[in-house]
């Protein structure tokens, strides 16, 4: 195959899984449509990540606006903080990323590098659109929100969503709520982020509207051992550490209970999602053989996470592409948004025993402070409470000044009391997964191309349970009933919740290579054995092999190969 990319994105457009979005006006770059088949792939890639974090792993999801005011932004750091490096061509003034242009020096990680660092190797560099030389050019900050207002005339300034994340942040005390005040638990939210990429010419793998489906698991500070971690310690995962990376080694396979203890992953937390990824990519139908975790570099990983690793998968065309990002996020999000809303964002955590201790505690005397202090009295009576006595008053801080509070304003008294527990702030554990790079990825390692009979027949080989459509069928003929039968077939397997095409255009060997072209898994035709026995042939789209079922069986069967509950093998069908 010359250019897999180009096979695949001609396929793709075709049969209607991806389409420029608003091609009649001539496209705007960064923007996609998905077709009839790229909607139903990208539907089911989007449950079976369900499947794995809110069936399984008990994160149920929310939906929050895309659409935010700007505190939400400002906690977040977005506005302050969430810019590309951006330089301009002085010829033909094309924008670009001035990290993607210094890559032509031969540097890897240009985007760790500061502006100055830039231009300086910007100087060497020609304009990718124009080809003419760069020379000493400005590199400058673009944040890349995109910005509107919020209401008619409204000065109120609205930004679309970077991430999902932060819908997820603001509900923190309701979700908390939700899960019975308990440490750990996990909400989900999959939805359109947007991001003002500067010139995203990468197709599918830079947008600038794309799907992130994003878990955010509020853990105990202290505890970042996973309670299932068993289930993932012996899972094998190839990963390409710092060490790796500054000796220009390849990743290396280790389990993930090997990589903690060898301290290269810094929790179990870290890992278990780590692990969870490659199950889920492998399963969407991303080639295990093409997947690696590379972690972050200390100049890439943001300042307030612990560890940081990328799903990256090989493509053909992109070469290693971030498909998933998973952090650890410590408190800085909660913290974060506690200082902007004055909101708590703690736990109450009970202790396993109620500790005694002793303590001592000042009782402010109102009645002397209330005429004394007037207006400030409250905030004096509250800083008192906290405060530590003084020999000759306690000094107590209000409005940034320090006021010396004479003892008889208060009394002091030492008490035993009953501590049940401590607010906690918790931690976070991130996985956040970009749906469209992990769509095109699985479009690329599945299609495939091989000689049937001297003609080349082309095949999405996607697993059963992410193919958009699960079965199709056919009338051998349109006539002797043959046609009827097949349609009663149809409708039955559509009643079991089945997506069957039906298709009588054409000879059979034409529909069979149609729904090879989609990834259809299963094909029946329906022939005159059929009107005499009731059997039809099923045809397996990988081997190509056909058995013979009862048509009343159908329904049964392909439901259960879809779902995996029975295998091609266990129907005399060889997978190979
Ligand atoms: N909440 C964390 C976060 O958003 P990120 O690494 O910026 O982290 C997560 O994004 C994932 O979203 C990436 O790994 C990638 O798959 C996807 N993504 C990010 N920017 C994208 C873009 N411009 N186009 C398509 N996918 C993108």
């Amino acid at each position: 195959m010359a250019d897999i990319y180009d096979n695949v994105m001609e396929l793709a457009k075709r049969r209607g899984f991806v389409w420029p979005s608003a091609e009649i006006y001539g496209s705007v770059a960064g923007f996609i449509d998905y077709g009839p088949l790229g909607a139903m792939l990208k539907r089911k890639i989007e449950d079976l990540w369900r499947n794995f974090y809110v069936v399984r792993e008990g994160f149920y999801e929310i939906e929050c606006p895309t659409l935010g005011p700007g505190a939400i932004y400002r906690a977040s750091g977005h506005l302050s903080g969430f810019a590309d490096l951006m330089c301009q061509c002085p010829h033909c003034q094309e924008f670009f990323r001035a990290d993607h242009v210094a890559e032509q020096t031969g540097l890897e990680n240009a985007d760790a590098l500061l502006a100055a660092e830039l231009e300086a190797c910007l100087k060497d560099c020609v304009c990718p659109s124009c080809e003419e030389p760069l020379g000493e050019i400005a590199v400058f900050d673009f944040n890349l929100m995109f910005q509107t207002t919020i209401g008619p005339g409204s000065k109120r300034t609205g930004y679309l969503r970077p991430e999902t994340a932060q819908g997820i942040f603001t509900d923190f005390g309701r979700l908390l709520r939700f899960y019975r005040d308990k440490l750990p638990f996990g909400a989900t939210q999959i939805g359109k982020s947007y991001r003002n990429e500067i010139s995203p010419r990468q197709g599918m793998i830079r947008l600038r509207e794309f799907t992130q489906a994003e878990a955010e698991i509020f853990i105990h500070p202290e505890e970042k051992n996973h309670p299932n971690f068993a289930r993932y310690s012996g899972y094998m995962v190839p990963l390409r550490g710092i060490a790796e990376q500054e000796s220009g080694a390849e990743a290396e396979g280790m389990t993930m209970r090997e990589a903690v203890d060898a301290g290269i992953v810094a929790n179990e937390y870290v890992a278990y999602y780590i692990a969870l990824t490659h199950d889920f990519l492998v399963s969407a139908g991303v080639n295990p053989e093409k997947v690696r975790f590379r972690q972050h570099l200390p100049t890439e990983c943001a300042h307030y996470a612990t560890d940081c690793w990328d799903a990256e998968v090989f493509s053909e065309r992109f070469g290693w592409i971030e498909t998933v990002g998973i952090a650890d996020r410590t408190d800085y999000d909660l913290r974060s948004h506690s200082a902007e809303s004055g909101d708590a964002f703690t736990v109450f955590v009970p202790y396993d025993e109620v500790q005694v201790i002793e303590r001592t505690r000042i009782i402010p005397h109102m009645g002397k402070i209330g005429p004394m202090y007037r207006g400030k009295a409250k905030p004096i009576a509250d800083a008192l409470a906290t405060a530590v006595p003084g020999e000759d008053g306690t000094e107590v801080v209000v409005d940034g000044e320090t006021i010396l509070i004479p003892a008889d304003f208060y009394e002091v008294r030492e008490e035993t009391v009953e501590v049940r527990g401590e607010e906690v702030m918790p931690h976070v554990i991130e996985p956040s997964y970009g749906i469209d790079r992990i769509i095109y990825c699985v479009l690329e390692h599945r299609y495939d191309e091989e000689d049937v009979d001297g003609e080349v027949r082309r095949v999405m080989r996607f697993p059963p349970r992410v193919a958009p459509v699960q079965a199709a069928v056919f009338p051998l003929v349109n006539k002797d009933g043959l046609d009827t039968i097949a349609q009663e077939i149809t409708q039955s397997l559509q009643q079991a919740g089945i997506l069957t095409q039906y298709d009588d255009n054409g000879a059979i060997g034409r529909r069979y290579r149609r729904q090879d072209e989609i990834g259809t898994p299963y094909m029946i035709t329906v022939d005159y054995e059929t009107s005499e026995d009731g059997t039809v042939t099923l045809r397996d789209r990988d081997s190509m092999q056909q058995i013979r079922i009862d048509k009343e069986d159908l329904a049964v069967i392909v439901h259960r190969l879809v779902s995996g509950a029975c295998s091609l093998d266990d129907l005399g069908i060889s997978s190979s």
